[in-house]
């Protein structure tokens, strides 16, 4: 009966360590308001979930960079939690390849997309896991932005597992909607440098994507896609879509040049470790490119009106 007790105590104590180790208090999500704001401002980073002291010095550089732009949220372009993503939301990883190096944000909206180191693991949980912070927003798979103006869409795509439920999604958000229509992912549909981060050979990644996305891009006339993959930062654009690559918020990698396709051209392309920040007007949409230091690398603008 005394050797049950002890059992049963042991139990209760290592159940109370794990739940004290994790420090996770589940709490209400609830997102700001800016669906009457004339201007909006995002930070854009990925392939960030090292834990090395580069991500930190970078997630300095996005705060400052931010603080001097006033940057209203992040997008996340994929690759959270290197080698291989989570277990659960009371993964020591993501205290320290997510909260830690960004805890100087503060209460600050990171909007987070799945890159495929993210597959490895528990998708669900990093799902989850909006329940659990102050800063990571994943409400799904795949969502919208919420609370945004009408002109401004932002559309987060899993592109690693592309399903007829997120196109679907995708285009009865973005379709018939008018001004920016912008989705953010992992993986984009064009790309000019082998990653060396990849389970398979970088090519099946990208047609793979231009297989699935493509359609969409063209059926909704999306403008931009943010994206991340191939570590660095780089200005692809085509005929259909222009793209910006921000996954260099960590380290630099990859060989290459590969060819680009023939129908796409970049436009900027550079290994440099850093971030970007793009804004949103009704009319025009212009990205800047960092790097670890907060300094400008590169400066793109482009207008159209709303229709
Ligand atoms: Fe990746």
């Amino acid at each position: 009966m005394q050797l049950k007790l002890l059992t049963i105590i042991f139990a209760l104590f290592v159940a109370g360590c794990v739940t004290t180790d994790s420090n996770l208090t589940k709490r209400a999500v609830s997102y700001t308001d800016y669906s009457g704001r004339d201007k909006h401002t995002a930070l854009v980073f990925g392939d960030f979930g090292f834990g090395t002291k580069q991500q930190y010095k970078i997630g300095k550089a996005m705060k400052q960079a931010c603080d001097r732009v006033g940057c209203d949220f992040a997008i996340g372009t994929g690759d959270n939690i290197y080698e291989e993503g989570i277990s659960s939301v009371n993964d020591s990883d993501m205290q320290a390849y997510f909260e830690k190096p960004y805890a100087h944000f503060g209460r600050f909206d990171f909007f987070m997309t799945l890159g495929n180191h993210d597959h490895r693991g528990n998708v669900d949980a990093q799902v989850a896991y909006t329940n659990y912070s102050e800063r990571w927003r994943m409400p799904s798979r795949h969502y919208a932005v919420p609370k945004l103006p009408t002109w401004a869409r932002f559309f987060a795509l899993d592109t690693t597992r592309v399903n007829p439920q997120q196109i679907a999604s995708a285009e009865a958000y973005l379709c018939s909607a008018k001004g920016w229509k912008i989705v953010f992912g992992h993986h984009p549909p064009y790309a000019s440098t082998e990653s060396t981060h990849n389970p398979k050979p970088t090519t099946i990644y990208v047609d793979q994507t231009k297989r699935e996305l493509m359609p969409l891009i063209k059926k909704c006339r999306i403008d931009i896609m943010l994206a991340g993959h191939y570590h660095l930062q780089e200005h692809i654009t085509s005929p259909y879509i222009d793209i910006l690559v921000q996954g260099a918020a960590a380290n630099t990698t990859g060989r290459g040049p590969l060819d680009l396709d023939k129908e796409a051209k970049s436009l900027f392309r550079e290994k440099t470790p850093g971030f970007g920040i793009v804004t949103v007007t009704p009319t025009t949409f212009s990205a800047k490119f960092y790097d670890q230091e907060g300094k400008e690398i590169y400066r793109w603008s482009k207008s159209k009106p709303l229709s």
